[in-house]
């Protein structure tokens, strides 16, 4: 009795202020910015469908993002805790990348300090600016600008198929799972090729052993893009210490950075990672921007190209004709030639490795720039205030049928060229006209795209000529919810071929 009078007292009290509290944190937080007036918002609870749905994200974007994106060139979306202007257009990204000094790189230990991520990878040569910018860029740019040894590439390929092959008798019928797999041989290419460490290369590719810096690495990535702390970062710093799974994600970053630094340290001398090394003995670097920068390299090295692999494997499993019309090429050529790198006389090659990159790019998405003075975009019609973040959509930029015509999400390499001077042509255009923007433009481009390509180029190589491969038929064909795009949990069946 005493109990429901005291509710009928207090529950409409209560209850309207849960709604102010509600309408509060609604216009504080979520209410879409009046600026850049010109252009559409995506409703705020897009970007949150993948903690109530299992959705996928080409879906999400086809359905919600395509068609704004496209009219106008550029939206307001909600993300990191806030409003962000996403630009797509090309015109309009040109000169994003050509102004250095208005789109102010602001990195997520800017933007999200209390993240995880910015934990994580705090603050490196790809979201500094400035004086500690050039510094980085003094340290890492010589290494990977220069000539890279193919040879342990062509080795840890040649295992690969093997490795595949071993696994498909296991699984019978059914597919492999390659993400995995492929995890550990783009980790294994960059330790040899990039960050001298061949001895922890080699082990990555013995499938079988347990490497902490593997697995300590695939634990730490189911934490580092959960939809809620992406898009409420601020949780992380109010209640970062409560939550066990946030307390458990902050100890696999401190594993991760010692277990990296101290195989880094046992390295080799002629490596990237070794002039960071040189720098902190020299105090040129403190130990905590060694650690950013080491932890950025890896992440950006191995990463990316892990998911343009997977992406390649994908687009080529689903079009076998484009993977027998690889095949073709790659078996007129003799096989000694592999090792001096003989890609001009590979032009099919290089223009399916560009379609791969043009249809998954690796980071589809970025918001990592801070509008330092009023300016106008394009036209003039769009008007971004001090103060607003902005990104790109490389997904949306790089399918745009302004550019690409109407067949801009066919999966069509020849659409490059035919010959090694037009494929070079067409790529160093749509680079410098930002309709492809899988590595970036401008001063600010990714410094590991020759080690990409090689790598992707002596892949494909090996894969193709040794084996053949099609999707699962019993995969589901879908990509990932949130974070990287790429097929999710990705299924092929692989057969040998005659050598
Ligand atoms: C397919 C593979 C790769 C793709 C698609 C890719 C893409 C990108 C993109 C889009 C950026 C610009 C990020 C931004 O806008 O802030 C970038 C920057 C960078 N990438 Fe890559 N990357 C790849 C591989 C690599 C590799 C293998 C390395 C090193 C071993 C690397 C090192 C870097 C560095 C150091 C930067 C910073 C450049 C600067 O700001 O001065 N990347 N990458």
């Amino acid at each position: 009795m005493l109990l429901t009078l005291f509710l009928t007292l207090t529950w409409p009290p209560l209850l309207l202020g849960l709604c102010a509290v509600l309408l509060s944190l609604y216009y504080l937080f979520l209410q879409p910015p009046t600026h850049p007036r010109n252009i559409p918002h995506l409703p705020f609870w897009v970007t949150l469908l993948p903690l109530f749905h299992d959705v996928d994200q080409q879906v999400t974007f086809q359905k919600y993002i395509r068609a704004p994106l496209e009219k106008h060139g550029a939206i307001k979306i909600f993300f990191g805790g806030q409003w962000n202007v996403i630009i797509q257009r090309s015109t309009y990204l040109t000169e994003v990348f050509r102004n250095e000094r208005v789109f102010q790189k602001m990195g997520n230990q800017k933007k999200i300090p209390h993240s995880v991520l910015a934990d994580f990878l705090g603050d490196n040569i790809i979201s500094s600016r400035g004086d500690d910018w050039l510094l980085y860029r003094r340290l890492i740019k010589p290494g990977l600008s220069s000539q890279f040894n193919p040879i342990p590439i062509c080795e840890n390929a040649t295992n690969l198929c093997g490795i595949f092959l071993q696994a498909q008798g296991r699984a019978g019928g059914q597919g492999v799972t390659v993400q995995g797999i492929l995890q550990r041989y783009s980790s294994a290419n960059l330790l040899q090729g990039v960050l001298g460490v061949p001895e922890l290369g080699a082990q990555m590719m013995a499938m079988e052993d347990a490497v902490p810096l593997y697995s300590i690495q695939m634990d730490l990535k189911k934490y580092l893009f959960h939809p809620i702390f992406m898009s409420f970062p601020v949780l992380d710093y109010w209640l970062g210490s409560l939550i066990p799974s946030r307390v458990k994600a902050r100890q696999l970053v401190q594993e991760f950075s010692g277990e990296l630094q101290t195989q880094v340290l046992q390295g080799q001398a002629d490596s990237v990672a070794r002039s960071l090394v040189q720098a902190k003995r020299d105090g040129l670097l403190t130990a905590k921007q060694f650690r950013d920068n080491l932890n950025v390299l890896y992440v950006a090295g191995q990463e990316n190209p892990q998911l343009l692999l997977i992406s390649s494997l994908y687009l080529l499993g689903k079009y076998p004709q484009v993977q027998a019309r690889l095949r073709d090429e790659i078996r007129k050529l003799p096989i000694d030639d592999l090792h001096q790198g003989p890609w001009d006389t590979l032009p099919y090659l290089t223009a399916t490795i560009l379609e791969c990159l043009r249809l998954f790019p690796p980071i589809g998405q970025l918001i990592n720039r801070r509008v330092s003075s009023s300016v106008l975009l394009g036209d003039g019609h769009i008007h971004l205030p001090p103060g607003t973040y902005v990104g790109y959509n490389s997904y949306g930029t790089n399918r745009d049928p302004a550019a690409w015509g109407p067949t801009a999400d066919e999966f069509l390499p020849e659409r490059w060229g035919s010959s090694h001077e037009e494929i070079a042509h067409r790529y160093q255009r749509a680079k410098a006209q930002a309709e492809f923007i899988s590595f970036h433009g401008g001063l600010r481009a990714c410094l590991g795209e020759r080690f990409a390509l090689l790598e992707m180029h002596i892949s494909l190589f090996i894969l193709v000529q040794r084996l053949t491969w099609v999707l699962d038929p019993q995969w589901p064909d879908r990509m990932t919810p949130a974070g990287p795009l790429h097929p999710r949990g990705l299924r092929l069946v692989f057969s040998a071929l005659e050598a």
